[in-house]
């Protein structure tokens, strides 16, 4: 692993004024590194001397103000780290979610949800040692060890070069230990993530869990994941105390080489006393910061592997930036008006990563405005594909899909997004009031509006039992709402939309005959005036399309017009 990752310095701005400052930082301390050890050496000659305590009054002043220098140089570094690191995680974070929603649900769908939710939580948190302890201390390893040779030579050139030979050492040592422990490292967050999967899966299913009695057979999986993760902590944690012990031997070793190597040449008379303090004060002060380094390395590795992986994540092209060969967003021409413009599909597949086959195999279509067309097939056979294709959450792997003869994948995909409103398969309903959620279909809709909207969905009743009526909070995914009661909801963000291209995904699944019959008059209105692609297994729609299609393992198996 590299000391410091480029991706991060790219994605995190926070991140390149810190690196300048660290730099600066650890130049200064090592002035005062240098600073101190030969104003204590003076003294300590000067007192040594005997020349009586006037003399010394300057030099312990001096080497006072440089100690307090060194520990204010310390604790200001540290609080400027842990601002950046701040700074930095709440960068990434807001990438990170904001780059997760545009990768789409069919990347997410790849993912594990709960890895992700630890990255960008725990993870990510973890990078306050990397900047406040590693990076500093990377500095200062490279630099003491420079300054201090170079001084310890202009004084004495033969302590110099041991300590030059021995240094080497510790880095190597260090090295061979980080080989050892990357994998472990590596490990340990790849169980950590598992564990937050697993407990995610194991609260949203509770119920499903808890029917089929495997309630407990999952505390036991936890428990296991958990034990793995104690085990591998503490398989880290060894090998980094053993490390600190090979890294403390060496560097005392080294130091008593120069030390004994010094009062010999102080005995027979080569050497001054003055010099022969230097070099005895500075010599230690060249090992410090590569031990140092070495113990901050494994304290700051969960922070630097959990970065890579957000960077990983960042660096995913989303879907249409990889294929479509043109740049999206500002630049990119506005659609048509679908109330006037055909959509085409030509010969269209779409593969899903990791999956073999293909989800939706040569498809062609044609959708002329103000057409009503019903996709029926199968489960599996690539319904909700074809909506996703249209909503550009998928990308054709073949074919091209054409809105009024312009590709769609060279078209603004927010402007494209903002004609077509979505009532997917299973409605997702957030943690907030119904009125926020029916708001999520045009965000700053009027009170009268959102009013107008529940009631043309038909969810008026729904809403009027509920305790604070469009006010009451839902609480995630509305667990206090019953599937149909949901599906309403939903269905009242797309009244609330108002866009010429609706997407409705099996609007009546689940329900009871009588609901479904409601739900199904509902859309009736909601359809009026609108091209409509709407997938459905069952009967009841045939009536009011102008168009049937019906999928077979991703292949166009009956087109009849109506
Ligand atoms: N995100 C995904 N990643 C990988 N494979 C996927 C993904 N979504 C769907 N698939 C696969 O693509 C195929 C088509 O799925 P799709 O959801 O379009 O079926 P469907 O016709 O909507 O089925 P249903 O009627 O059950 O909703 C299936 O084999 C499915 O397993
Ligand atoms: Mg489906």
């Amino acid at each position: 692993m590299r000391p410091v990752d480029p991706r991060l310095l790219r994605h995190a701005r926070a991140a390149r004024g810190y690196l300048i400052f660290t730099v600066g930082l650890g130049l200064t301390v090592t002035l005062l590194v240098l600073a101190q050890a030969g104003l204590l050496a003076h003294a300590l000659a000067t007192a040594a001397r005997g020349t009586g305590a006037a003399a010394l009054w300057p030099a312990l002043a001096v080497l006072l103000a440089v100690v307090a220098a060194r520990a204010m140089a310390a604790g200001g570094g540290e609080t400027v780290a842990l601002r950046a690191a701040a700074t930095v995680k709440a960068e990434l974070r807001r990438k990170l979610t904001a780059h997760t929603l545009r990768l789409g649900p069919a990347w997410l769908g790849g993912q594990q949800t709960g890895e992700i939710a630890t990255l960008a939580t725990k993870g990510l948190d973890a990078l306050d040692p990397y900047f406040a302890r590693y990076l500093p201390q990377l500095v200062l390893a490279v630099a003491v060890p420079v300054a201090v040779v170079a001084r310890v030579a202009a004084a004495d050139w033969i302590s110099a070069v041991v300590i030059a030979v021995t240094l080497p050492l510790i880095p190597v040592f260090a090295v061979l230990v980080g080989l050892h422990t990357k994998a472990r490292t590596q490990r340990q967050w790849r169980l950590l993530a598992t564990l937050g999967g697993h407990f995610l899966d194991v609260v949203e299913g509770l119920p499903t869990l808890k029917l089929f009695g495997r309630a407990k057979a999952q505390v036991q999986v936890i428990g296991e994941v958990s034990e793995a993760h104690r085990k591998a902590t503490m398989g880290t944690l060894r090998v980094a105390f053993t490390s600190a012990l090979v890294l403390e031997l060496a560097a005392a070793l080294a130091t008593a080489l120069v030390a004994v190597e010094v009062g010999l040449r102080l005995l027979a008379g080569h050497l001054g006393y003055q010099t022969a303090l230097l070099v005895l004060l500075l010599t230690p002060e060249a090992y410090l910061p590569l031990r140092a380094l070495g113990a901050q390395f494994h304290a700051s590795m969960e922070g630097a592997t959990a970065a890579a992986r957000a960077c990983d994540i960042l660096d995913t092209a989303p879907p249409g930036q990889a294929t479509a060969g043109s740049r999206l967003g500002s630049g990119a021409p506005v659609p048509a008006d679908l109330r006037s413009s055909d959509i085409m599909l030509n010969e269209v597949c779409v593969a899903y990563p990791g999956r073999d086959g293909l989800a939706l195999d040569g498809v062609s279509l044609a959708i002329a405005p103000g057409e009503r067309i019903t996709v029926t097939g199968p489960s599996g056979a690539g319904k909700s594909t074809l909506l996703a294709l249209l909503l550009r959450f998928a990308e054709p792997a073949a074919g091209t899909i054409e809105v009024g003869g312009v590709p769609l994948a060279h078209l603004d995909l927010a402007a494209w997004r903002a004609q077509i409103a979505w009532v997917p398969q299973h409605p997702y309903l957030f943690a907030g009031t119904v009125a926020e959620n029916i708001a999520l279909g045009q965000p700053g809709a009027s009170r009268a509006a959102i009013d107008h909207a529940a009631a043309l969905a038909g969810a008026a009743e729904v809403i009027e039992m509920l305790p604070a009526g469009l006010d009451t909070e839902l609480g995630e995914r509305a667990g206090r709402l019953s599937a149909g009661q949901r599906q309403r909801v939903a269905l009242a963000r797309a009244f609330l939309r108002d866009a010429p291209l609706l997407l409705l995904d099996e609007p009546t699944a689940h329900l009871d005959a009588i609901t479904a019959a409601e739900i199904l008059a509902t859309v009736e209105t909601l359809m009026a005036d609108r091209t409509v692609v709407l997938v459905s297994h069952g009967p009841g729609w045939e009536g009011q399309a102008s168009q049937t299609i019906t999928l077979h393992h991703g292949q166009l198996a009956a087109l009849v017009a109506t």
